[in-house]
């Protein structure tokens, strides 16, 4: 009988994975670079999230690493130059979790103008009969941003559409398959005219702090800002501050600069939505993901091509 390959997992994988994944691989949980010890020469394949990547000391201490099975899509946290250098293949978990992570942005959106949760405390606090009910805003005729028009921020695009919001959207650039939405070359001038700002970019060097104080003000008193991208995207302290000081309205995150360490700053605030960077996380798209992940290392230690390959 063939021996089997050795995966390393630095994030948990569910248990349905690990048992189709337990019979051509010998699977081991990632703790700590002490603990790898000897094992780490036998490692030939990673599965990671996408908010996790590969810690590059990690990396470097796996010789015979030849694969990287990414349980997201997102990859700013891979030294991908490094991967192109030692010839190591990267597969992402793209287009399956599109749709969940619009949704997410969406809810977010309605949760944030029209103060779902907001109200939700109101309610338990026994404020209702108490005090006036708060009034929210309409989503029909709000002007939404959205940064970042790949697949996740079109599908947005398709939802806010049917609540009738006026689009536009930022991107690297113009899209040629949506002639429908106005393309705004410059970030600045789209926070500038839009009521929600939506970020749907990839995280990395080039989208580091995208959104300072100085897009935060563009944004201005009455706009919101929803992050389903990366953390990195926001410099979270100029964010807290407009919160704080309703320098903009109202922001709706599942994504934070720290994971899961977030800032308690923002617990206090009632003019924010959080989530745990959960967007994707429904049962229907982490079992497709997970799936992917799996055929992913399948099919390259079976010598074919990967499904769905980044390198
Ligand atoms: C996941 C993500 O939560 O796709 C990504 O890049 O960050 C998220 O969809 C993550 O990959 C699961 O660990």
């Amino acid at each position: 009988m063939a021996s089997k390959t050795d995966i390393l997992m630095i994030d948990p994988m569910p248990a349905s994975f690990n048992e189709q994944l337990g019979s051509p691989f010998r699977l081991h949980q990632f703790s700590t670079l002490a603990a790898l010890g000897p094992l780490a020469e036998r490692i030939e394949g990673v599965t990671t999230g996408g908010g996790s990547g590969l810690p590059r000391a990690v990396m470097d201490v796996l010789p015979n690493l030849k694969v990287i099975s990414v349980n997201g899509v997102g990859y700013d946290r891979i030294d991908i130059d490094e991967c192109r250098r030692r010839n190591i293949r990267v597969a992402t978990a793209q287009g399956v979790l599109t749709e969940d992570v619009a949704d997410m942005a969406m809810g977010l959106m309605l949760d944030t103008v029209r103060g779902i949760t907001a109200s939700d405390r109101f309610v338990r606090a026994g404020k209702w009969g108490h005090e006036p009910v708060p009034n929210s805003w309409t989503l029909k005729g709000r002007k939404l941003g959205i940064a970042g028009f790949g697949a996740i921020g079109k599908a947005v695009a398709k939802r806010a559409a049917a609540f009738d919001m006026t689009i536009a959207y930022f991107s690297s650039r113009e899209q040629t398959d949506t002639p429908e939405y106005p393309f705004y070359p410059e970030l600045r001038v789209l926070a500038e005219w839009a009521d929600v700002l939506v970020l749907c970019v990839s995280g990395g060097a080039r989208s580091f702090h995208m959104i300072d104080k100085a897009m935060l003000e563009a944004l201005g008193p009455k706009g919101f800002l929803i992050n389903v991208a990366r953390g990195s995207v926001v410099d979270e302290a100029a964010l807290l501050d407009a919160l704080q000081t309703n320098a903009i309205r109202g922001a709706g995150l599942d994504v934070f600069e720290r994971e899961p360490e977030m800032d308690r700053a923002f617990w206090s605030l009632d003019n924010v939505v959080l989530q745990a960077h959960r967007a994707s996380s429904t049962v229907e798209t982490r079992t497709a993901m997970g799936r992917l992940v799996f055929d992913n290392l399948a099919a390259f230690f079976q010598g074919m091509p990967l499904l769905t390959p980044l390198l």
